[in-house]
């Protein structure tokens, strides 16, 4: 914790969160709870709610969620501190000195170190390309069109012929093996000892929003595999929760963002004036990029290359785009590969053009799902329409999703009437609702196959909220029930924290939100108390029936994962002999609602 738990509390509790949130959405109150427009979304009809009991929010629509603190820091994006000394401002409460903790101390300084290592090495780098013996790496970008102003604006450097040269000007100047090694900037092997990860390439330092080098890309300059070679992830180099070129893009005012695939189409790109572009980092797009991104814009360019591979990979981007609640359009990039060639072939303006003529990214994968398809054959046309209609049963939102029908119903000359009771039968049977989900599958457009996983994560997010809501509930079955039953650290960790409030007193949801200090941490954290429970308000009987499956199954999971474990790990092996016995009485056993 960065500043005492007991304070971080006590500003929240100071802060009510509907006055908080009321500076900046305009809520209405509708029963216990307060509605609004979501401001993390587009959206026309409110689907953004506060809880003054909880003390909490929830958009219904994109799954934003969270206390005080989340709100400030995605409205905001503030960081944790920051949204505290904000709120502790508001409240008039006294901060003291911001405490580390020893731990925190030491992770803290080795990041600090790591960061300053890779500072070094971009230096390092950048001074090689500039250097006599540079020659080949600056002939090779200049090659690729890139001039002395674009060159220099993104860092770009020479790792240079020696296999070591990295390493012992970083060992000159101090560094130990281990921490060079933890950076990711060299491998130590029996025989040639330590040695440098990169040589011979021309490389490009991957910063984070903050400008700091997190890690690197080295490209082979010509032919040769691997084309790219990345840093590896280290305690500062999180793949997954950053994109090149973000540093200089946040401070674009085009609107929007372009997210291309590669680091030299995102050079080619600002240097062709379209200083929104960013890129994955040699991985696919993925959850945490998409939260970057929406701190920044909500409205997506997808530029990925034109080829099979490229397709699919913008078809999973716009699926995780939609899921974080943004609009995602594809360029066409026709008939070059990626936007470097366009832009090297037809110019910016062209690229512009492209841009404007983005096409709205469920029609683009309605095209791609054409091509499976005969649509000149009656059989073939049938068969694309069921699963149109399937896709069309992802847009939650009524309004939106009559505009898509009518879209499609046009495009595709499909009845308008027709199109929307083939939707609506989905909508009910195909789409996979069951009792108290509702019949339009919320959140994404892709007909997401879950896995098992998935399916017990639903399950114990679906019993965190059901006994977060009733302590009483809590201890009839408590002697069930363990944080270990819950398999992942983040829904662990969470569980043991609020069973112990419940075991004192009443759950704190808002509370145990702070207690993660990583943002996405709390964001899942947030959700985990915003499930919708299964017919909520329904009878009684089917209620206790429903929360009696949700135990059993949680159990039931918990216990074949530690099955699983058991040769391995006594804890596991001790709980499954315990498990066993517990789950069979659990079983018989009838739990009251009472
Ligand atoms: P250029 O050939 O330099 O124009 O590359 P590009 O920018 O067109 O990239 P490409 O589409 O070939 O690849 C996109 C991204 O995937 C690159 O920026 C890298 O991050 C990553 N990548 C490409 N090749 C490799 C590889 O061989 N290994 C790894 N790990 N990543 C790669
Ligand atoms: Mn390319």
């Amino acid at each position: 914790m960065y500043y005492p738990e007991e304070i971080v509390e006590e500003i929240r509790l100071k802060n009510d969160i509907v006055d908080v949130i009321s500076g900046y959405v305009r809520l209405q109150r509708k029963g216990g709870s307060h509605f609004g427009l979501c401001p993390f979304h587009n959206e026309k009809s409110p689907s953004f709610s506060v809880s003054q009991n909880k003390q909490m929010y929830y958009c219904f629509g994109c799954g934003a969620g969270g206390n005080v603190y989340t709100f400030l820091m995605e409205y905001e994006h503030y960081t944790f501190p920051e949204a505290v000394r904000t709120l502790a401002e508001r409240a008039g409460v006294d901060l003291p000195e911001a405490e580390y903790s020893e731990e925190m101390k030491r992770q803290e300084s080795r990041r600090a170190q790591l960061l300053q290592i890779n500072k070094e090495a971009a230096k390092y780098f950048y001074y090689l390309l500039r250097r006599p013996g540079g020659e080949q790496g600056m002939r090779y970008l200049q090659g690729r069109m890139l001039s002395a102003g674009t060159i220099g604006k993104f860092g770009l450097g020479y790792a240079g012929k020696y296999r070591d040269d990295l390493t012992k000007y970083l060992k000159g100047k101090g560094w130990r093996d281990e921490l060079l090694q933890e950076a990711g900037l060299c491998t130590i092997d029996e025989k040639y000892g330590t040695h440098d990860k990169f040589w011979n390439r021309v490389m490009f330092p991957i910063q984070d929003i903050n400008n700091r080098v997190i890690g690197f890309g080295g490209r082979v300059m010509g032919e040769g595999t691997p084309k790219y070679l990345n840093s590896p992830e280290t305690p500062v180099f999180d793949k997954s929760r950053n994109l090149y070129g973000l540093n200089l893009a946040r401070t674009s005012r085009a609107g929007n963002i372009i997210l291309c695939e590669g680091y030299m189409d995102v050079i080619a790109m600002h240097q062709a004036g379209f200083g929104q572009a960013v890129a994955s980092l040699g991985t696919a797009f993925t959850e945490g990029q998409a939260a970057l991104i929406r701190r920044y814009s909500r409205d997506v360019l997808l530029a990925y290359d034109s080829d099979g591979a490229g397709v699919k990979a913008a078809l999973r981007a716009i699926g995780i785009l939609r899921a974080a609640g943004l609009t995602g359009r594809v360029i066409s990039l026709e008939p070059y590969k990626d936007p470097d060639e366009l832009v090297k072939n037809l110019g910016a303006e062209e690229l512009q053009k492209r841009i404007d003529g983005a096409e709205n990214s469920f029609f683009f994968e309605l095209r791609v799902l054409e091509r499976d398809f005969d649509l000149g054959d009656p059989e073939g046309k049938t068969r694309f329409q069921q699963e149109a209609a399937k896709k069309l049963c992802g847009f939650a939102e009524e309004l939106e999703r009559e505009n898509y029908i009518e879209a499609t119903a046009e495009k595709y000359r499909i009845g308008f009437e027709k199109l929307r009771k083939m939707v609506n039968t989905y909508a009910y049977t195909a789409g996979g609702a069951s009792a108290g989900e509702s019949a339009v599958r919320p959140k994404t457009g892709q007909q997401r196959k879950t896995s098992p996983e998935d399916g017990a994560k639903k399950t114990q997010r679906l019993l965190l909220t059901w006994l977060s809501e009733d302590a009483g509930l809590y201890r009839k079955v408590k002697r069930y029930l363990a944080p270990e039953d819950f398999t992942t650290d983040l829904y662990r960790q969470v569980a043991r924290r609020l069973f112990a409030d419940l075991e004192t007193g009443s759950a704190n949801p808002a509370a145990v939100i702070s207690q993660f200090a990583d943002e996405e941490q709390q964001r899942e954290a947030a959700a985990l108390f915003h499930t919708k429970l299964p017919l909520p308000g329904g009878d009684k009987r089917e209620r206790e029936k429903a929360f009696h499956d949700i135990l059993v199954s949680v159990k039931t999971y918990a216990y074949e994962q530690d099955s699983r474990r058991m040769e391995r790990d006594t804890d596991a092996l001790n709980r499954v002999i315990r498990g066993k016995k517990a789950l069979e009485e659990l079983k018989q056993t009838h739990i009251s609602l009472d």
